[in-house]
């Protein structure tokens, strides 16, 4: 199932929060509004609020009230991208120059900070000290994450514990708050929505997982930024990882990351890439996505049987699939 599929039903709602999104980055000065507006208009795939108004299905679902937790999601996850693109040291995103590129680290900096602000000041709006508690638990731990992958670059000798750990912090926690806030903030009772935190969690995991093979399998075209930016910057990810453990494969691929190491950025990628493509990484990489796609769709099962439960599924498996 495509994307525009599965927010069928949901158009109208996210027409205005994409509205909203608009407005919220827009005014107070022209470079910071100019820069966040840049990324909000180069597109993406909005899997945040979409899934924040998903989750209110399950409760009374008001689009006043939901709206000021969806909008808020979508910009702590655009701040963090114009962050994670300095960190990352990324030209292009969603087909576009990032912000760091198009002007500068100082700018991108600032920028980022200024949608985190954004993203405070819309869900201040809103009492409920659940919101904020795990609101700032989940940056938090990005922060925590994006700086133990600094710390792990070009470490080969991390465990795959160790990767699922970082990736648990880096993006499936957003995912997971963005179910239960979603729900929490429709008035439904505990036990719904921390299963909704679970399953959240467990599509936030397999999109990552994708998100890292769709780096050593995607295109230029497909990902609207070059392919190999992990191995090149020495990100070692789940299907690096799971490659190494491939003897057809480990010495030759070592000796590939060392030589990208010492080249500082300016390395050919292209045999680490052929090396990972040819191991077995790949498809116990996919395998361990389906695994976390498996749990979130059994853990809907304890969920009431309303649409959006299906929806839900559909969305599982979608993150394990896509190719974008
Ligand atoms: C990219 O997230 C960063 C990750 C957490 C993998 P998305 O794939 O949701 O990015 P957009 O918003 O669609 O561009
Ligand atoms: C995800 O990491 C970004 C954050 C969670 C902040 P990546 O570095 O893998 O994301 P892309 O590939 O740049 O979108
Ligand atoms: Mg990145
Ligand atoms: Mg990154």
């Amino acid at each position: 199932m495509r994307l525009t599929d599965l927010y069928a039903g949901l158009e109208h709602d996210l027409n205005i929060i994409e509205q909203e999104l608009e407005r919220s980055v827009t005014s107070d000065h022209a470079l910071l509004s100019e820069a966040a507006s840049h990324l909000l208009k180069a597109g993406g795939k909005r899997i945040r609020p979409a899934i924040v108004l998903l989750a209110g299905k399950f409760g009374d679902y008001r689009l006043d009230v939901l709206k000021k937790v969806a909008v808020p999601l979508e910009l702590i996850h655009m701040a963090s991208l114009v962050h994670d693109d300095v960190i990352d040291d990324a030209d292009t995103r969603r087909g576009q120059l990032t912000v760091k590129s198009k002007w500068d680290n100082r700018v991108a900096m600032y920028t980022g900070d200024y949608i985190y602000a954004k993203a405070l000041t819309i869900i201040a709006e809103l009492s409920d000290p659940l919101l904020h508690q795990a609101l700032s638990r989940a940056i938090v731990q990005m922060c925590i994450g994006e700086m133990e992958q600094i710390r792990d670059f070009f470490n080969t000798a991390q465990t795959v514990r160790n990767y699922l750990l970082r990736i648990r912090r880096k993006t499936a926690l957003l995912i997971a708050i963005s179910c239960q806030l979603g729900a929490a903030a429709a008035g439904a009772p505990p036990a719904l929505y921390n299963r909704l935190y679970r399953y959240g969690y467990n599509i936030g995991m397999a999109f990552q997982i994708r998100d890292d093979l769709l780096d050593v399998l995607g295109t230029e075209r497909q990902l609207g930024k070059p392919p190999g930016s992990d191995i090149r910057q020495g990100n070692i990810t789940l299907p690096v990882l799971l490659a190494l453990r491939d003897p057809e494969v480990r010495d030759e691929l070592l000796g590939e990351i060392a030589k990208i190491r010492d080249a500082d950025g300016r390395a050919d990628c292209s045999r680490a890439i052929g090396l990972i493509r040819a191991s077995r990484g790949i498809e116990e990489a996919e395998r361990l996505a389906v695994r976390y796609v498996d749990k979130a769709i059994g853990l809907l099962d304890g969920l009431p049987d309303i649409p959006a439960r299906r929806t839900l599924a559909e969305l599982a498996r979608f993150v394990g699939r896509r190719n974008y």
